[in-house]
């Protein structure tokens, strides 16, 4: 008998693991890992390239109208691929600039509503852990599992400064948690499809949690839902 589909979504903000969380989840349940924050990130970097500001929102709708930023997924060894105008941009999507960027760009409804239709398309007949911001609330409302993954700001900033400093940007401490403040404050208040918990999600805070019991904590809430793998 055939497994029955599992669409698993999973919020958060900035720097609560998500990525690398869902991408160990999905591994381990042998299912497809969207990113869809990659997806803002390459329209924030449309906008960068192109001396477009990521805050005027009449520009960003006619390149949305027009199609000039066609962003598109791929997968290789299982591996998310983004792209830009049919570029590989997926290296260039890091790091603050282009993050800062994709929030700013991601408050406009014409922009949510083109990616929101391309990430639905991809949850489509097949097995997906989406993670993102609005997956549980606006892009997979009866996704099976959904997990609301969180962590305290001071944690969150001391593993994204962790992770720049390996990924070699030259960042301090007090700057990258003086701008995830800013980011989760931009993401929560906008009006378009704010940063939220679904009612139905399980809502994890995995301040005292390492990256393993955080692992085992997403599994275990599949599992409720969906049997062992
Ligand atoms: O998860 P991330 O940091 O790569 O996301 C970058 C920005 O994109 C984030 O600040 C908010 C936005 N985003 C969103 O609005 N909705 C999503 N589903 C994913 C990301």
């Amino acid at each position: 008998m055939n497994k029955p589909l599992m669409t698993i979504a999973v919020d958060g903000p900035v720097s609560a693991g998500k990525s690398t969380l869902s991408d160990a989840l999905a591994r381990r349940l042998n299912i497809l890992h969207l990113d869809s924050g990659a997806m803002y990130r390459a329209v924030g970097l449309y906008a960068l390239r192109n001396g477009i500001s990521p805050d005027d929102e009449a520009a960003l709708n006619q390149v949305i109208d027009k199609g000039q930023a066609q962003v598109t997924v791929d997968y290789r060894d299982g591996q998310q691929i983004t792209l830009l105008n049919g570029r590989d941009v997926t290296g260039e999507l890091r790091g603050e600039a282009v993050g800062a960027a994709a929030s700013a760009v991601s408050r406009f409804p014409a922009v949510r509503q083109y990616l929101v239709s391309l990430q639905q398309q991809l949850a489509r007949e097949r097995s997906i852990l989406m993670d993102g911001r609005d997956i549980g609330t606006v892009v997979l409302p009866e996704a099976g599992v959904k997990i609301f993954l969180t962590a305290s700001p001071e944690d969150r900033a001391l593993r994204r400064y962790t992770q720049l400093i390996a990924d070699g940007f030259n960042v301090d401490y007090p700057t990258v948690l003086k701008d995830l403040q800013a980011r989760d404050e931009q993401d929560s208040k906008r009006a378009a499809d704010p940063l939220r918990a679904a009612e139905d999600a399980v809502v994890l805070d995995t301040s005292s949690f390492s990256f393993e019991q955080s692992l085992q904590a997403m599994l275990d809430i599949v599992e409720q839902v969906y049997g062992s793998h």
